[in-house]
Formats: structure tokens, C-alpha cells, sequence
């Protein structure tokens, strides 16, 4: 695959410090993983108001957490692809690297990444609705499964409507603001807050590049779009850094 580099993003590679990296779902379609807006995606199929809001779990758990077993499935079944890897790579290649991603699959992790902002939460990690114990149990005796407490478990994912883990929105802004470099791969752009992360990145001076197989709510704000698959165009960075820097692959 051949990708052409502007002359400003070859000085923004060669000079960028400090990278933030921010994911959505794309990154993981060429796993396996379904993204939600796209032709096949999960919103298309399934009503998000009865699936992924605190009322819906409340009101029905046990089709709540049918849903989330079968998304459990799929995810247990993949792998990181190897935009996954590209981007645990590039953390040493940087002096200051940040992952975050709206994903809750967990695959940043599977593919070396070791500290991943998890905007979202983690579909693997059962959070309690009353004493707010986390666990990654997955084997349940009852749907839906209790706590030692006796209170209900949930999965531990962000639902419409529901704030995001303070800890990880607040640094996000604050590495979004700080970065010389902000990619955003997959993500449609449409979800907030997340979605604010590299228009905060632009008005603080970070070159903004964007990934996607098509044009997205961001693409008028960023400095460079490649269009195509982030598992073929993330690698062909990673190789044009090592290059830049003399690095051997
Ligand atoms: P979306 O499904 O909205 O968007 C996925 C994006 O990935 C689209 O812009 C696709 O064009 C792009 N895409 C698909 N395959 C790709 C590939 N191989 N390489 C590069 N790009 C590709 O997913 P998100 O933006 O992540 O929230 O959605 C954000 C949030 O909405 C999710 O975290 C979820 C959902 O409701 C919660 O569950 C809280």
C-alpha cells in the first residue's frame, strides 16, 4: 500500500513529543468487532434505549445482559488486528504517548498497550449497582448475576445518558490539550465528549490526523485524512516514523 506524507506531517512526525492516540470502533472492525453506525452496525439492528441505558437495565436485566453476553462472545472469540500493534509501537517510538478509546473490547490491552484510557468502560468488568465493587467474573449463577453484597451486577460500560469515569475524561482532555500529535481512528465522531478530543487538540495547536474508511463529523477540522483500512494505514505510519528516525524495522 502506497500513502502519500505532506511535508507538514513528515516535520510533525519527525518533531511531535508528545502523541495522543484516540480510538473508536473502526479499530476494531477488521478483528471481528461490529462498529454501531455503520451499515452493519449494532444501532442498526438493536434499539440502543433498550439495550444500553441504566432504565433498560432496571426495567429488564436479563435481556440487558443477554445483549451483553453475546457482544462477550464475540469479543472473547478475537484478536487485536494489527492497527492494535501499530499503536502499541508507537508508544516507544514517542517521548510521551497516550491511548484513549471509546472501545470496550479491551483488544489496545491484548496487543501490549499497557495504559489505555477507557473512555467507556470495559465490556469484561461487572461493576455493582450498589457497593460499586468491580469484578471480571464471567461464569454467573443467576442472570442477572449478584455481588457478594446481594446487589446487581452490570456490565461496567458507559450507558446513554451516564457520565464517563471522571479520572479517564479528565485526563483525555488534559493529554488532548497538551499533545503536539492527536490521530483519531474509526470513531465517527459523533459520540460526546469523546468526540471533542481533537477539536480541543486543534485549538491548542496539535496537528490533528484522522483515519477512517470514509469522511466523518471531524474530517473538516483535521490537518490530514487517510482514507482506509486503520489495520493497513497505522502500520504504514509506524514504518514512516521508524524511517524518518533511522530506526531498523
Ligand atoms: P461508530 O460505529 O459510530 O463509528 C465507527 C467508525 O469507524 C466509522 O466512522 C467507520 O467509517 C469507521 N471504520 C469502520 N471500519 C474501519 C476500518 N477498518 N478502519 C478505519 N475506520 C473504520 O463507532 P464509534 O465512533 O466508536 O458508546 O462510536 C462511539 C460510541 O457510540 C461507542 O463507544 C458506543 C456507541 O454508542 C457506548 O457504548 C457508550
Amino acid at each position: 500500500m502506497a500513502i502519500d506524507f505532506s511535508e507538514r506531517f513528515e516535520r510533525v512526525l519527525a518533531d511531535a513529543k508528545t502523541v495522543v492516540v484516540s480510538t473508536g470502533a473502526g479499530i476494531s472492525a477488521e478483528s471481528g468487532v461490529p462498529t454501531f453506525r455503520g451499515e452493519d452496525g449494532l444501532w442498526k439492528k438493536f434499539r440502543a434505549e433498550e439495550l444500553a441505558t441504566f432504565e433498560a437495565f432496571q426495567a429488564n436485566p436479563r435481556i440487558v445482559w443477554e445483549w451483553y453476553s453475546y457482544r462477550r462472545e464475540i469479543i472473547n472469540k478475537i484478536k487485536p488486528n494489527p492497527g492494535h500493534y501499530a499503536v502499541a509501537e508507537m508508544a516507544g517510538l514517542f517521548d510521551n504517548f497516550h491511548i484513549i478509546t471509546q472501545n470496550v473490547d479491551g483488544l489496545h490491552k491484548l496487543a501490549g498497550s499497557e495504559d489505555v484510557v477507557e473512555l467507556h468502560g470495559n465490556i469484561k468488568r461487572n461493576l455493582c449497582v450498589d457497593c460499586g465493587k468491580m469484578n471480571y467474573d464471567e461464569e454467573f449463577e443467576a442472570i442477572p448475576p449478584l455481588c457478594s453484597c446481594g446487589g446487581r451486577l452490570r456490565p461496567d460500560v458507559v450507558w446513554f445518558g451516564e457520565m464517563l469515569p471522571a479520572g479517564a475524561i479528565e485526563r483525555a482532555f488534559k493529554v488532548s490539550k497538551s499533545c503536539d500529535l492527536l490521530f483519531t481512528v474509526g470513531t465517527s465522531g459523533i459520540v460526546q465528549p469523546a468526540a471533542s478530543l481533537p477539536p480541543t487538540a486543534k485549538q491548542h495547536g496539535a496537528f490533528v490526523v484522522e483515519i477512517n474508511i470514509e469522511p466523518t463529523e471531524l474530517t473538516f477540522i483535521v490537518d490530514q485524512h487517510f482514507r482506509g483500512n486503520s489495520g493497513e494505514i497505522l502500520p504504514f505510519i509506524v514504518r514512516k516514523i521508524k524511517e524518518i528516525r533511522g530506526i531498523k524495522s
